[in-house]
């Protein structure tokens, strides 16, 4: 029997590495789009891919062009599709609202036409977020809470969102959509808060800084652990109908709470340290974020294990590791 062929779009990024990793276990044909920028500088961009880049099939491609997209689907006739990629980080967005929009939305909007048009059986991922609930009416949040997105990533996610439902609806395909809350690990981006601190505590620790500034530390947001949360994507698309998920621990903490307890675990206080800085603040803040997974733990059987203590303890660790710094807390 051929092996069942995956295509990733963000491959290269956390939730794409991990979620590779998962579906080589299981025995997939791997294959990735990507920039040819990165496979011109392998060391950096696809560092994250490094321990399992020669089992895997990269494609170098692009989401802003239809034409790449199409000859890479073309050639791949993947059976699973996963839509990752996106201009992720949302303080990018309030920058250059026009790239994050038309990135993103037309990115979306090419891959599920392409996947129409060449690969119709082909069961889509769309990487939905909780940014599209922003400012909600109700907290928790789950699938049926309105949605009041805050920021142009916020708009640009709701708007694919709705392309992934449409296309399942209006053509019958097996497109789903996960609605994630924010999910961490080692391998996230340094641009986000959780990264931002614990490489801070690193760097303090090590001695070659004595501060970290940081924007509004009252924000709350549901963290888990993005390699759990690349487990449940799978599961929707094993799925006998496509449908849409939440997926989310159900607890929520400040980003001082985050900071507090990363400072801790390296024995340090972290009230001589960080200082709060207006230029990091947002134009439009989401001040509480907490999903409601039920129906993910009820339909796909997924939960989330890792406790938001033992996620902030293993990015501080990892983080001194990599420094050469060891944690005496
Ligand atoms: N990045 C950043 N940097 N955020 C800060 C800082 C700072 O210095 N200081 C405070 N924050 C606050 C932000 O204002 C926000 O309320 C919170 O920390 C989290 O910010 P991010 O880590 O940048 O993530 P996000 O919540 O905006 O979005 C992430 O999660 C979404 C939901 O899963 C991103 O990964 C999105 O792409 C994703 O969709």
């Amino acid at each position: 029997m051929s092996l069942k062929r995956a295509l990733i779009t963000g491959i290269t990024g956390q939730d794409g590495s991990y979620l590779s990793e998962f579906l080589l276990a299981k025995g997939y044909e791997v294959h990735g789009i990507v920039r040819r920028v990165a496979l011109e500088d392998p060391d950096h961009r696809l560092s994250r891919l490094r321990h399992i880049r020669d089992r895997l099939v990269l494609h170098a491609a692009s989401l802003e062009s239809y034409a790449s997209i199409h000859r890479v689907v073309q050639d791949v006739q993947p059976q699973e599709c996963y839509h990752l990629a996106a201009q992720s980080f949302v303080s990018y967005s309030f920058d250059d609202e026009f790239s994050t929009l038309n990135i993103n939305i037309n990115g979306s909007h090419s891959l599920l036409a392409v996947i129409k048009a060449l690969a119709p059986e082909c069961r889509f991922y769309f990487a939905g977020s909780s940014e599209m609930f922003g400012t909600a009416d109700e907290a928790p949040q789950s699938e049926s809470t309105r949605f009041h997105p805050r920021s142009s990533y916020g708009i640009s996610k709701v708007a694919g969102f709705h392309l992934t439902r449409n296309y399942r609806e209006a053509y019958g395909m097996h497109a789903s959509s996960g609605i994630l809350f924010n999910h961490e690990s080692p391998r996230r981006g340094f641009e986000f808060v959780t990264r931002k601190i614990t490489a801070g505590v690193a760097r303090i620790l090590a001695g070659t800084s004595d501060e970290l500034r940081l924007g509004n530390l009252e924000a709350r947001r549901d963290w888990g652990h993005a390699r759990e949360y690349t487990e449940a994507m799978w599961l929707m698309l094993q799925q006998p109908h496509p449908d849409d998920y939440v997926v989310a621990t159900g607890e929520c903490h400040s980003v001082r709470e985050f900071v507090q307890l990363a400072f801790s675990h390296a024995g340090l206080d972290y009230r001589k340290y960080v200082k709060t800085d207006k230029q990091l603040y947002r134009p439009a803040e989401i001040n509480l974020l907490k999903g409601n997974s039920a129906k993910a733990r009820r339909v796909l059987g997924w939960t989330h294990r890792t406790t938001f203590e033992e996620l902030v303890a293993e990015m501080v660790d990892e983080d001194c590791r990599a420094l050469g710094v060891k944690v005496v807390a």
